[in-house]
């Protein structure tokens, strides 16, 4: 059985090791070959919880959780809970007398499944060290179905289009994604701007996290300057005449709100701003 193990242990390395040699844009062409079993090194697990800025109140799901490492260190160390996802059945009860003898087992939960179809929706963290295609097939599901601000951490293999928020290497690399709200569409955006009108239709396309777009009003357009999405936080800069306008806010499926800062010094005007989805990019098409 520790042979086996070892001599398995072993092919998977030739094969990750491989994959990463190839780099992930090669990757993504190979077959879809199923992710095998090669525990993260010590640093890595560390600094994959180090990005994704583990605190005490965070679920980090570990999706192929091998032997339960990455979950019962986010317990241990930085006082999470932990969720380990993993298909094989002697690896999950693995990782249960490991979080044993780790004195977190109440505070970790090891579940024997599939994270093609396992409930992911609870995790405020998510970490992966999965092959390319495994990876893929996950996205849409994670996009769909996370909050908006989950920290999603992946070990050597990223996603293939979708830009990292942040990327590490120490001795290996690791990318950090920001799960996004979804923003793409029409809102109707109500603020009082001094000198400005109050009713304008702001319109946003989106790639991830990735924004641009400007407000409409009658007879005129207003670029929207530096706009930024960072988990359910957006923020965006228009101008009329001679004043910037800075939005800053937090959206909550069909609605975003926060605060409009006009001017500077003696001049600057601080109100509220609220928008209101009228059309959703999906619904565009
Ligand atoms: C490279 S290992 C990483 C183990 C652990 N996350 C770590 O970092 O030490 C990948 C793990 O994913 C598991 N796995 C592969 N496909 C899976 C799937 N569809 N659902 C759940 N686990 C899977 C494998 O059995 C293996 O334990």
């Amino acid at each position: 059985m520790a042979q086996g193990r070892a001599r398995s242990t072993a092919a998977a390395a030739c094969m990750l090791a491989a994959a990463v040699a190839a780099g992930p844009g090669a990757a993504a062409g190979l077959p879809d070959i199923p992710t095998p079993y090669l525990a993260s090194t010590h640093v890595a697990v560390d600094e994959m919880l180090r990005l994704a800025e583990v605190r005490a109140e965070d679920l980090v799901v570990d999706l192929g959780s091998g032997d339960g490492r990455v979950v019962i260190a986010a317990a241990r160390d930085w006082g999470a809970r932990g969720l380990g996802i993993e298909i094989d059945p002697a690896l999950v009860e693995e990782s249960r007398a490991n979080a044993r003898r780790a004195g977190v087992a109440e505070r970790v939960e090891f579940r024997h499944g599939d994270v093609l179809t396992a409930d992911l929706r609870a995790g405020t963290v998510v970490t992966m060290y999965l092959l390319t295609p495994l990876v893929e097939r996950l996205k849409p599901r994670l996009l769909a179905e996370l909050r908006p601000g989950t920290r999603i951490v992946a070990h050597d293999y990223g996603f293939s289009d979708w830009k990292a928020d942040r990327r590490v290497t120490i001795s290996k690399t690791y990318y950090l994604y920001v799960v996004p709200a979804q923003v793409a569409g029409r809102w109707q955006l109500t603020a009082t701007l001094p000198g400005g009108e109050g009713e304008y239709e702001l319109r946003l396309e989106q790639r991830y996290q990735e924004i641009r777009g400007g407000a409409h009003l009658s007879g005129g357009f207003l670029p929207a300057f530096e706009a930024r999405l960072s988990g359910d936080r957006i923020q965006f800069v228009l101008v009329t005449g001679q004043t910037s306008h800075r939005f800053e806010g937090q959206v909550r499926g069909a609605a975003m709100e926060g605060v409009v800062r006009s001017g500077t010094g003696p001049q600057l005007v601080a109100s509220r701003w609220r928008a209101t989805r009228i059309v959703s990019g999906a619904e565009e098409g």
